[in-house]
Order: structure tokens, then sequence, then C-alpha cells
């Protein structure tokens, strides 16, 4: 024999049950395919990392470095400042990524050539210029040890813009007065902080959707039934 009470109960808090569990599926699929539409690949072109740097219109000091940096000092130093890394070399056609085959920069070099270290050190970034007390010392190096083949060959004024250039890339000079031997040993090279890594943003996938709204309405159907169970007993009204 069937229970009449379960009769009576069974459509109206069956079908709002199931009518939460309906808007609820809505708003996953819905989601789902917000998420699945949102990421447009815009084409952005990719930048000449060797080119020459524009000079604005009215250069300082260390936009005058950085045209003599992209001239004297990219090619070992990379064009962030990174150091001869691995990347930076896949910047240069095939041919010329192994800086030290013998020949260009190895160990027998053309007449003019001259071999490369094995190792060129990074001088912008989290922790470089770390043997340098401050920017006189950091001026004192370059105009005495750098380009690394030919030193001792800078003027003194392009001393001075290669230094503002690296200061003001390591973030530690704005460059709007002009840095010379006057303020030079006041400027502190400082720790810079590492780079913090970015956290990757977990956005959730079709298949965590599918499982949340199985769940859902696995709930709906345990409460429903729950419902069902406890209002059995109870007399008709
Ligand atoms: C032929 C490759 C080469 C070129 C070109 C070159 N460097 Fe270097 N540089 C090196 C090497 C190798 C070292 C490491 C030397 C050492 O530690 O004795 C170095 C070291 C340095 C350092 C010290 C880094 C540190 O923390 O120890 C600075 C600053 C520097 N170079 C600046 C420059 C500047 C500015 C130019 C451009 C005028 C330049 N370099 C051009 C190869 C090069």
């Amino acid at each position: 024999m069937e229970n009449p009470d379960l009769v009576n109960l069974f459509p109206k808090p069956i079908l709002i049950l199931i009518g939460i569990a309906l808007l609820t599926a809505t708003l996953f699929l819905q989601t789902g395919r917000a998420q699945s539409g949102a990421p447009q690949i815009t084409a952005t072109p990719t930048p000449d990392r060797l080119a020459q740097p524009t000079l604005p219109s009215a250069p300082s000091q260390a936009d005058f470095g950085a045209q003599e940096f992209w001239s004297r000092c990219l090619p070992c130093h990379g064009d962030r400042g990174q150091g001869l890394t691995d990347e930076f070399r896949e910047t240069y056609p095939p041919e010329d990524r192994n800086c030290w085959l013998s020949g260009c920069h190895g160990t027998r070099p053309y007449p003019d050539g001259w071999t490369i270290p094995a190792f060129v050190p990074p001088i912008i970034g989290a922790q470089a210029l770390q043997r340098f007390q401050n920017a006189q010392a950091l001026r004192d190096y370059i105009c005495a040890s750098m380009p690394y083949q030919w030193p001792g060959t800078l003027e003194d004024e392009t001393c001075w813009e290669l230094t503002a250039f690296l200061l003001r890339q390591n973030g530690l000079w704005d460059a709007s007065v002009e840095l010379n031997e006057t303020n030079a040993a006041q400027i502190a090279i400082l720790e810079l902080p590492p780079t913090p890594t970015p956290v990757p943003i977990v956005i959730a996938d079709r298949k965590s959707d599918l499982i949340a709204l199985m769940a859902t309405i696995l709930m709906a159907i345990v409460l429903g039934s729950l419902f069902i169970f406890i209002n059995r007993g109870k007399p008709k009204q």
C-alpha cells in the first residue's frame, strides 16, 4: 500500500529543490561558458630586442647611457643587463648563438677578435653590482675595466652616462639631476629585493564545474529525501 502522506508531500518540496538544483546548474554552466570564451589572445608584435633604443626629445644622462649600453655593452651583458645567458643568445641568428666558437670569440679568435669569457655577469637585476659600494666605485670600474676587450677606452662623459643608466635601470637613481663626482659617492648601491614569483591564478575548468554540478544535484536529492523522511510520520493537514 502506498503511503498517502508521501503522495501529498512529494510535489511541493521536491519541486522547490529541483528548481534550486536547476538554477544552480544553469549558473555553473553559464560560468563555464563565460570562462571558456574569456581568454582572447590578441596578437602583439614581438619587439626586436636587439633594436637601438630611441632617444626621447629631452634626453637625460641615463638616456644617452642607454645608447652607449646598446652599442658597447649589450652584446656581452644582454639586452636587459641579464648577462650572457642562453636565453639572450637565442635572440641572435643561429650561426652567431655559440659565442665561443673558434674564429669568432673562441680560444683561437680571428686577428681582431678576442676570447669571450665563459661567464659574463648580470649588471641589471636583483643581485647585480653587489661588489660596488656606491655609484662612484661603479663608474671607476666601468671606466677602468670595460668594455672587457678594450678596457680604459671610454670617454669620461660616457662613463658617467653608462653609470647613470645602470643605476636607473636598477631603480637606484631617478636621473633627474646630473650624476658626477660631487654626488656619486653618496649614491649607495643597495641590495635590491628579488622579483616576486607571480602566483598562478587557478581558474576552475569545465571538469570541476561538472563535479560541482553533480554534487549540487546529489545534495538536493539527499535533502529532499531527508525532508520526506522527517515529514513521513506527521499527520495529514
Ligand atoms: C666582451 C664582453 C663584455 C663587454 C662588451 C662588456 N663587458 Fe662588462 N663584463 C664582462 C665580463 C666577462 C665581466 C666580469 C669580469 C670580472 O669579473 O672580472 C664584466 C663585468 C662588468 C661589470 C661588473 C659586474 C660585477 O658585478 O662584477 C660591470 C659593471 C660591467 N661589466 C659593465 C660593462 C659596461 C658598462 C659595458 C659597456 C661599456 C661592458 N661591461 C661591456 C664582459 C663584457
